[in-house]
C-alpha cells in the first residue's frame, strides 16, 4: 500500500512527515495500523494545544478567584452527622448510590508495573488498593441490603490488565454484574516543537487524556445507561490512589442530599504552602479546583490577615455529584492542561529511546474543571487523618510508606476508641473493611476474637 495522498498532504501541512519516514520499510499490516492511527488524529487540535501549552487553563484562566468557604465537620454535633447518615440510608437501600472510580492514570511517579489499583503497598493482609475499595463497598452493600454499582474508568494502556486483575481475584467478592468497566480517550504526546512522537515504527505515542474525559467516556461506553437502568441518582467520584478513601461514605452522601447542590466535596486543610495538591477556589459563576501545577508561587504563598494560608482548601479528589450532572458534563468541552513529562519514543531507525528527562507534552482534561458550570458546590472540611492517605510517589511524602503508616494509625485510633487497645500499646493492627467501615462495630468485641476470625491482622 502506498501512503494515501490526502494523509501525505495533511502531514506535510502540519510539519509531521517524520512520522512516515520509515513507511517503505513497514510490513503491510504495520502500514495499515499506522495509517489508521494517523487518520484518527485531529492535527488542527494538536497545533492549538501546542500553541497554548504554557498558558494557564481551567480555573486559573479566570481573574476573579477567591478561596472557597467550607464548613468544618468538627463543628457539627454527633446528632447532625447521624442525621446525614439517616438521610442517606433510603438512597442506599433503593440502589440510588454508585461509586465512580477514575483509574486511567499512568502512575508514572509511583512507577508500579501495572494498574495503580493493583498495587500492594505493604499491608499485613497484602490487600491492594482495588481490594480495599471493593471491600468497603461490600460492607456498605451488606449494611443496606443492596449492592452498590462500581464503575471503573481505565485507559487503553491499562484496561486489559485491570479487567484481568479483577477477574483473577474473583471481583474481590463483588458480583461481576455490579462492576462496569469503561475506557477513557487518549491523545498524541508531542515534543517541544509540536511534533508527534512514535512509540514503535507503526504506532503513535498516545497517552491518556486526563480524568476529565470521565463524563464523555461514561456516556460513550453506555455507563450512563447502566446508571439509569439501575436507578442511580448520586455518584461518588474518586481517585484510585487514596489508601483510606471512604468509598460512598454515607455521611457525605447524606450531606450532599441535604444541601441539594449539584456537587459536594470534602476538603482538608493544606499541610503547608508547598504541598502538591489542588486547591478549592471560587469565581462568581461557581466553585472549582486549581491544580497545583498551575498555581503561581504568589498564590501558593498568599496569606490572610491572620497570617494563615489564604488558599488552603486541599482537594482530596473525592466529589459527590448527581447523575444528571455527569450527564450534562458529558456534553461540556473542557480545557486541556499541559504537562511536560518523560515519554518513551521510537527513532526513525526503530530504536526505542527511554528519556532521562522530560521530553514531551501531554495534554489532560481534569474532571473538576466542569464543576463551575454547575454553580457553587457544598464543601465540608474533614480530618485528613480520617480521609486522605494518597499514594503518588515511590518514597517520601504521599508514598506507599506514608499511606501504610496513616492507615495503621487510623485503625489504632478506631481500636482505642472501642476500648480494645491502650494508647501506649506499641502493636499495630489492620482491620478488614468487611468488619468495620469507619471504626464502628468494634466496641464490645475482644481483640483476640477479632484476630482469630481474621478481621484483625497484627502488623
Ligand atoms: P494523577 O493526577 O495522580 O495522575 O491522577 P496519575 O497518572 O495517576 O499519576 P502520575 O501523575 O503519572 O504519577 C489522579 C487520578 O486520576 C486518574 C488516576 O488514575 C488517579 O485516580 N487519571 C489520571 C485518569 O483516570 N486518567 C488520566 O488520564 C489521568
Amino acid at each position: 500500500m502506498e501512503l494515501p495522498a490526502a494523509i501525505a498532504e495533511t502531514l506535510r501541512r502540519y510539519g509531521q512527515t517524520h512520522l512516515v519516514a520509515g513507511w517503505n520499510s513497514l510490513e503491510e499490516s504495520e502500514r495499515e495500523q499506522l495509517l489508521s492511527e494517523l487518520e484518527s488524529v485531529d492535527f488542527a487540535q494538536i497545533v492549538a494545544l501546542h500553541a497554548r501549552r504554557r498558558e494557564p487553563a481551567g480555573a486559573l484562566a479566570s481573574k476573579e478567584l477567591r478561596p472557597l468557604d467550607f464548613l468544618p465537620l468538627a463543628h457539627q454535633t454527633a446528632a447532625a452527622r447521624a442525621r446525614w447518615e439517616e438521610l442517606a440510608e433510603p438512597a442506599f437501600r433503593n440502589g440510588e448510590v454508585a461509586a465512580l472510580l477514575v483509574a486511567g492514570g499512568q502512575g508514572t511517579r509511583l512507577g508500579h508495573n501495572g494498574p495503580k489499583g493493583s498495587f500492594d503497598f505493604g499491608l499485613p493482609s497484602g490487600k491492594t488498593l482495588f481490594e480495599l475499595q471493593a471491600q468497603r463497598l461490600l460492607h456498605l452493600g451488606r449494611r443496606y441490603g443492596r449492592a452498590i454499582p462500581w464503575l471503573v474508568m481505565t485507559s487503553q494502556l491499562n484496561d486489559a490488565d485491570t479487567r484481568s486483575f479483577f477477574a483473577e481475584h474473583g471481583f474481590f467478592g463483588l458480583e461481576e454484574k455490579d462492576v462496569f468497566f469503561f475506557s477513557q480517550g487518549q491523545l498524541p504526546a508531542i515534543d517541544e516543537e509540536g511534533k508527534l512522537l512514535l512509540e514503535t515504527p507503526c504506532q503513535l505515542a498516545l497517552v491518556p487524556d486526563g480524568n476529565g474525559g470521565v463524563f464523555r467516556a461514561l456516556e460513550r461506553s453506555g455507563g450512563l445507561e447502566f446508571l439509569k437502568e439501575r436507578g442511580v441518582k448520586s455518584l461518588f467520584l474518586y481517585s484510585v490512589d487514596n489508601a483510606i478513601v471512604r468509598v460512598c461514605d454515607p455521611m457525605l452522601i447524606g450531606f450532599h442530599l441535604k444541601n441539594r447542590r449539584a456537587v459536594t466535596c470534602p476538603v482538608v486543610r493544606k499541610a503547608n504552602a508547598a504541598e502538591r495538591v489542588g486547591i478549592f477556589v471560587e469565581t462568581d459563576e461557581g466553585s472549582c479546583v486549581a491544580e497545583y501545577s498551575d498555581i503561581s508561587e504568589e498564590m501558593r504563598n498568599a496569606k490572610n490577615v491572620m497570617g494563615q494560608l489564604l488558599y488552603d482548601g486541599a482537594n482530596l479528589a473525592i466529589h459527590v455529584l448527581d447523575v444528571s450532572v455527569a450527564e450534562s458534563a458529558a456534553r461540556e468541552s473542557l480545557p486541556y492542561h499541559a504537562a511536560f513529562k518523560r515519554v518513551p519514543w521510537c527513532r526513525p531507525d526503530g530504536a526505542i529511546v527511554l528519556p532521562e528527562k522530560e521530553n514531551a507534552w501531554k495534554f489532560e482534561q481534569f474532571m473538576f474543571d466542569v464543576f463551575p458550570r454547575f454553580g457553587h458546590m457544598a464543601a465540608i472540611e474533614v480530618e485528613r487523618s480520617d480521609w486522605f492517605a494518597p499514594i503518588k510517589n515511590s518514597s517520601g511524602n504521599d508514598s506507599p510508606e506514608s499511606a501504610l503508616r496513616m492507615l495503621l494509625e487510623l485503625h489504632a485510633r478506631w481500636l482505642e476508641k472501642a476500648g480494645l487497645l491502650q494508647p501506649d500499646d506499641p502493636r499495630a493492627f489492620e482491620i478488614s473493611p468487611l468488619c468495620s467501615y469507619a471504626g464502628e462495630g468494634l466496641k464490645g468485641k475482644k481483640l483476640e476474637d477479632l484476630v482469630a476470625s481474621g478481621d484483625l491482622i497484627q502488623a
